[in-house]
């Protein structure tokens, strides 16, 4: 009997070796291929009937009328789309198991059904039951949702080939699977082969397709960047799972901009839109306190305000503790030795923690200034005045450099009632006549006399 053919994958990016390797060439990480039977092919003989009806179209007569897209009815959804649904799209909808995926793709659901759009939601993780309950928590309940409880995707295809439905989710990829293919559902070869299957239906159809994918990034899940260059849009919707607010973030977006971010809040009745930000992360924000302080960070192409706090206090062991909570730990530490050696302060012996409160993560350089100014703040025990915000860029001299996008940052601030900036001074040059008073610096010495 001849031997069963197999070929390895990468988990990660989906690299196709017939032998094993200990490292991908292809995204470089260790240890990632995983061993799987070759997908069967149904024998040829299709392509000359195909070329019958192919004939090439030109650019002129092709329609890109932006009415093509269909509306959410969650408005920042349709902001990370890039204005609605395209015709004919295949989104993947990526994040962390319980982050609130499907609760999104229901609640567009219902949206859409209100419309009067023919909506399909596949789901291979929950009874048809536990989504009706589901729906009956989110507060707009459609009764004509379709719905199917279904994980063949042969079977999905022929009923969706027959429904004719505009638009379908598929809750989630990791759970589909397609009888040719003889590995296990979420499996690299499935998860392939069903996305493939997923693209012609959308594109032959003119079906727009949503796929969930939950990321995890060890074990026999296919990670989720074997789908990514399949499909027409990666959408990743993160936050942390303690804190309630959801950020929905388009990481390749063939019909938009990446830069646009959506914010959400999760609910007992399902997610709510967050339409001002700021609002949201500098809610509970204490009046008078020593380290606290107002940064204004850029997220996509939206400025949102955040509370830096940090508390510096003396040490009790012989190594001083440090921690960063939604900021990068290294920049923390970086900063920390520059006050130290710029400002002339002991910090060597003072235990250090910085926090941005809401638990969001801001990765920025423009947080360094607000970083340096709360850390400050915190050791010398002066209290910053409540009507001041902060942004700008620390580099090793202690000198403060310019960032992006100041004009968006300020004008935030102004949007939420704040009375002075301080910034970068090479940033006020380009910045007139602004509503607000603004105390550009070039060294982090200057912020001494803030306080
Ligand atoms: P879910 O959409 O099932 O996550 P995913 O599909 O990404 O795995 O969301 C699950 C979490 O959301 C769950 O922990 C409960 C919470 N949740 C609410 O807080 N309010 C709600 O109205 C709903 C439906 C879920
Ligand atoms: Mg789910």
């Amino acid at each position: 009997m001849a031997k069963a053919k197999t070929i390895f994958y990468c988990k990660e990016c989906g690299f196709e070796s017939s032998k094993w390797l200990g490292q991908c060439p292809g995204c470089k990480c260790w240890d990632v291929f995983v061993e799987e039977p070759v997908a069967k092919k149904t024998s040829g003989g299709t392509r000359t009937t195909i070329l019958g009806n192919v004939k090439p179209s030109k650019l002129a007569e092709i329609s890109t009328d932006e009415t093509d897209r269909v509306k959410t009815g969650i408005h920042e959804f349709d902001r990370v789309l890039g204005g609605g649904i395209v015709v004919g799209s295949l989104v993947l909808v990526g994040g962390d198991p319980g982050i609130g995926k499907s609760t999104l793709l229901l609640q567009m659901c219902q949206h859409l059904v209100e419309g009067k759009r023919d909506v399909l939601y596949v789901s291979g993780e929950e009874s048809l039951r536990q989504i009706k309950m589901r729906a009956e928590r989110l507060h707009n309940y459609q009764g004509d949702l379709k719905l199917l409880s279904e994980t063949n995707l042969n079977v999905i295809e022929e009923l969706i080939r027959r429904e004719k439905p505009e638009i379908v989710i598929i809750d989630s990829i990791q759970t589909m699977f397609k009888e040719e293919v003889s590995s296990s559902p979420g499996s690299v070869g499935q998860v392939r082969e069903v996305t493939s299957a997923l693209m012609h239906l959308a594109k032959g159809q003119g079906i727009s397709i949503f796929i969930v994918g939950h990321v995890t990034k060890e074990g026999t899940v296919a990670g989720p960047r074997v789908l990514e260059h399949m499909v027409d849009t990666v959408l990743y919707f993160e936050g942390d799972n303690q804190a309630s607010y959801r950020m929905l973030r388009a990481v390749k977006n063939r019909f938009g901009s990446t830069n646009e971010v959506g914010v959400f809040e999760m609910r007992s009745e399902g997610l709510r839109e967050v339409s001002n930000p700021s609002e949201f992360m500098l809610n509970g924000k204490p009046e008078g306190a020593f380290g606290s302080v107002v940064a204004c960070s850029i997220e996509g192409t939206r400025p949102i305000l955040v509370e830096v706090q940090a508390l510096v206090s003396q040490t009790y062991y012989n190594m001083p503790r440090r921690t960063a909570a939604g900021t990068d730990y290294n920049r923390v530490n970086l900063l920390l030795a520059v006050i130290e050696k710029r400002l002339g302060l002991q910090l060597s012996s003072c235990d250090a923690y910085v926090n941005v409160a809401g638990g969001m993560m801001i990765r920025e350089p423009a947080l360094d200034l607000s970083i340096v100014t709360a850390l400050l703040s915190s050791y010398k025990s002066r209290v910053l005045d409540s009507s001041m915000i902060f942004f700008g860029e620390v580099g090793l001299t202690g000198e403060v450099r310019g960032v992006n996008q100041a004009e968006q940052r300020v004008m935030e601030a102004v949007k939420m009632g704040f009375k002075v900036c301080v910034l970068p001074e090479v940033n006020v040059k380009n910045l007139e006549n602004m509503p607000i008073k603004l105390i550009g610096i070039k060294s982090i010495k200057e912020l001494m006399s803030l306080m």
